[in-house]
Parts: structure tokens; sequence; C-alpha cells
């Protein structure tokens, strides 16, 4: 009965005492994690670098796009085959903007651009094939829009978006849709379907990865979901950005036609490190005091550090880093004759089947995910600058003037369409037997509605028809 009633009271101290600092030591490193993550301070502790989780790019793994069928195939192709029939060759200047090339053109232009839509197909012809039932049960969530393609006309089902953002990318979408469909000269007699798209940045912000749901980039384990081009190739322009079409960017940076020998011989890169904390600050750290690094990070609301856009192309080499996912900035990048310098991605879109990071067509440096190797690789690029060239030439070749053209994007819609439809088991109807609606609102009319009735639309409840 002594015994415990003269000791207890010490041992409770001392367990509070040790229960303080464990609780003092867990919010201390809580609180440098939160830090770390969250400031755009130039300068951070490297420990505490290495404390920052992962964070938004959550896995480790990372992808690489290697793909033997795309690029190289692109010499030899339809050419080798012994037909006497002059063979049709894609030439950047007459046809770039050619959004109305026909099918045969298309394949003959952009070998390997329609790898996804072809992996798509395959994906849901082994998992039984799409129907209305199917989409269905995919709950459209803000930032999607259901709809379809019905005698070669889009209508929209519903659409719901949580602000301006939302609403333009998903006006951007349905529009480069439009467009894909007005340049297609089988466009009457095309096959009907019914589809849902994200225009979130990660399949897992909306819908599981197992629906067949259209989206701008996914990573390697999401099968099911078909990638679609994203919006900045109608338009990148909201609050904070306003560049306009992705050709009108390219136009600008053509414009400038800045000579080689009069590029810095530097690595830029110009972000903000809260949004990928673990990617951004690794980069921060491996170009901090190289002759070669010209690494910083903007402050939007003081104005420090900001560059346009077309004057990264005064520098050899731009760096690439994934956001929260993919990052839309990689063909602004890639508009340059300069040198991408990229860490291995995790997110797809549907244009990186055609990155090649070795042999006679490099058009990008690749570097490990922690940049350990971003000296090792740049060092003799920056010594040998010709050889840096040719990687910014084939940059240029293969994506300003070939697979990020608007001739090229159009294909890619109308190849996706193809693909999709192909894999369609169901009939598409415009007109709802049961209910006695038009199931979808023309596009034509989608786009004269104010931006508020965008914002949460369904066709079944708007009012059209009428006088
Ligand atoms: C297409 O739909 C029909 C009728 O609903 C069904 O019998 C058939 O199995 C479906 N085909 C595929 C490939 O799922
Ligand atoms: C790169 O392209 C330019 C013209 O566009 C050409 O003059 C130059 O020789 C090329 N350089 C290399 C190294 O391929």
């Amino acid at each position: 009965m002594a015994l415990p009633s003269c000791s207890f009271p010490r041992l409770k101290r001392g367990l509070l005492l040790l229960l303080c600092a464990i609780t003092t030591l867990s919010c201390s490193i809580i609180l440098a994690i939160w830090y770390g993550m969250n400031t755009d301070r130039e300068y951070i502790h490297p420990m505490l670098t290495q404390l920052i989780p992962a964070g938004h790019c959550a896995c480790q793994t990372s992808t690489t796009f290697e793909c033997s069928t795309c690029l190289s195939c692109s010499d030899t192709g339809l050419r080798d085959q012994s037909s006497p029939a002059p063979v049709w060759r894609f030439d950047y200047r007459l046809d770039g903007r050619n959004q109305a090339l026909d099918q045969m053109q298309c394949q003959a232009a952009f070998p390997g651009l329609f790898e996804d839509v072809a992996r798509g197909e395959q994906y849901w012809r082994s998992h039984g094939a799409l129907s209305t039932e199917e989409l269905d049960t995919i709950p459209i969530k803000e930032g999607m829009a259901r709809a379809f393609v019905s005698h070669g006309n889009l209508h929209v089902v519903s659409a719901r978006a949580h602000g301006e953002d939302h609403r333009r990318k998903i006006l951007g979408v349905l529009s480069s849709i439009h467009r894909a469909l007005a340049g297609d000269g089988g466009r009457a007699v095309r096959r009907d379907f019914e589809f849902v798209f994200s225009v979130e940045d990660k399949v897992e912000d909306v819908t599981l990865p197992d629906h067949p749901v259209w989206v701008f980039a996914r990573t390697p384990t999401e099968e099911a979901v078909w990638l679609m081009p994203d919006f900045s190739f109608w338009a990148w322009d909201n609050d904070n950005n306003a560049m306009g079409p992705y050709d009108q960017v390219v136009d600008r940076v053509e414009r400038l036609d800045i000579p080689w020998s009069e590029k810095k011989p530097q690595l830029v890169w110009r972000g903000k490190p809260s949004f990928a904390p673990k990617l951004r600050r690794a980069l921060l750290e491996a170009a901090r005091d190289q002759p070669w690094g010209d690494v910083k990070q903007v402050d939007w609301a003081k104005g420090t550090n900001l560059l346009k856009m077309e004057d990264h192309c005064h520098y050899m080499f731009i760096a690439h880093v994934e956001g929260r996912s993919y990052s839309a900035s990689l063909k602004y990048r890639q508009a340059c004759r300069s040198v991408i310098v990229a860490h291995k991605l995790q997110y797809i879109q549907h244009h990186h089947y055609l990155l090649m990071s070795s042999g006679p067509h490099q058009n990008y440096v690749e570097v490990e995910r922690d940049f350990r190797d971003l000296g090792e690789k740049l060092d003799p690029l920056v010594r040998d600058t010709d050889a840096a060239r040719r990687i910014a030439n084939n940059s240029v070749k293969t994506f300003r003037e070939r697979y990020l053209t608007p001739a090229a994007e159009a294909c890619y819609w109308r190849a996706l369409f193809d693909g999709y439809a192909s894999v369609w088991n169901s009939s598409v109807s415009s007109w709802s037997e049961n209910l006695h609606y038009e199931r979808g609102l023309r596009y034509e009319s989608f786009v004269l509605l104010d931006s508020q009735q965008m914002l949460d639309f369904r066709a079944e409840t708007a009012p059209h028809g009428y006088t």
C-alpha cells in the first residue's frame, strides 16, 4: 500500500514529462514539414527538404515513355511501301494548321501519336465493351461533363463546374471536340457515341480508375481512362494566365526567333515550390550555385522572378517539373528551340509517347526524380553546345512542328472518337422516349448560355425547343 502511494506520483510525473517532450517534438516536426511544403522561400535547409513527404506526388515510382513504334518509324513507315502512287507527306508550313486532314493523312503525318487510343481500345475490348448503363454509374462531379456525338453533332447532357477555371476548361474541351468534328469530311456518317470527361488534374480527384472517363493525364496504372488533349490547346486563359491558344504562343516564339548563339548556356526554371515541394525543392537544390543554374522561385503577389513563357527561349536549357499531377506547361517549353530537361514523369499525356531520351532522335534530357544526376547530364551539354543544339532541333521537329500542331491535335481527337466508338456498344438517342425531352443541348446552344447556367447544367431541366 505504501509503495504505490509514494512512487506512483513520481512515475506519473516522469511519464507526463516524456509525453510532453514527445508531443513537443512531434509538433515541431509537423510544423517544420508543413513549413517546408508550403513556403515559397528560396532557401530552406536541406534537412527540411529531406523531411518533406513526396506530397501531392505520393508515389515514388516513375515511368518513362519509350515507345519504339513511335518516332523512329516515321523515317521509314509508309514511304517504304513500294507503291507507285506518290505518298503524301506532312509539311509543317503547309499542313501544320490544317485541322481537316483525312484519316490516311493523319496516319502518315503522325505515327506514334495514337498509342494511347489503341491502348484504351485494347483494354475495353478485353474488359467488355462500353454502354450507356456503364456511363450511368459514373457520378458527374464538379469538373466533369457528359456529352454525346450523334450524326456528327456534339450534344451536352450535363456539366458541372466548381468555378470559372472548371467552366473554361470544360468549354475548351467541348470546343476542341466541336472543332475536330467540323474538320471531318465524314462527319455526317460518323458512328455515334456517348462519353464522360473530367478537366481535373487527377483521375482520383473526381472518379474511380476503372471508369472509362476522358482525362488530360493518367498514371500508368489508370488503364480504363482515355487520354484527351488538354484544355490549353484551345486556350489557356484564366485569372492568372492569359496566354491564348497554344499555337498563338508558338507564333510569339517563332517571331522572337532567338539565334542559338545568343541563347544563355544555362538551365532556366521559374515556379512555385509549394505546388510540388519534393520535386521542385530538389531542382532548386541541384541547381544552386552552379554556373549553369538559373532556377528561381516566383512570387506572384510581389511579382518577383516572373518570366514570360516565350522568354524561356532565351536559355539553351529549360527544366520541366510536374506539378500537382501533369503540367500543361511542358508544351510551351517545347515551343522553344531549347533542350527540355525533365525528371522521370509519373503522369502521361497523349503526346508523351513521343518523348525520346536517347539515340539519334533524342528530343529531351531525362534525369532522376530527385535530380541527383542533373549536373552529370548537363555538364557535357554545356561544354558541347552543338550536341545540345541537336537535341533542341529534334525537339522542335518532333513537337512544335509536328505532334503539337493544330493538325495533330485534331487528328488525335478524331482518332479518339474512332477508337472509343469502336468499343461503344450502345445506341445513342438524342431524344428520350420515356421522358419526352431532348437528352442533350447542342454545343452551338451550350456556348451561348450564361456563364452561371453552365456551372451546374443538366439538359433535362434546361428549357429549350421553345420560341
Ligand atoms: C454488346 O451488347 C449486346 C446487347 O446488349 C451484348 O449481347 C453483347 O455481349 C455486347 N458486346 C460486348 C462486346 O460487350
Ligand atoms: C539545327 O537546325 C538549324 C536550322 O534550323 C541548323 O542550321 C543547324 O545546323 C542544326 N544544328 C544541329 C546541330 O543539328
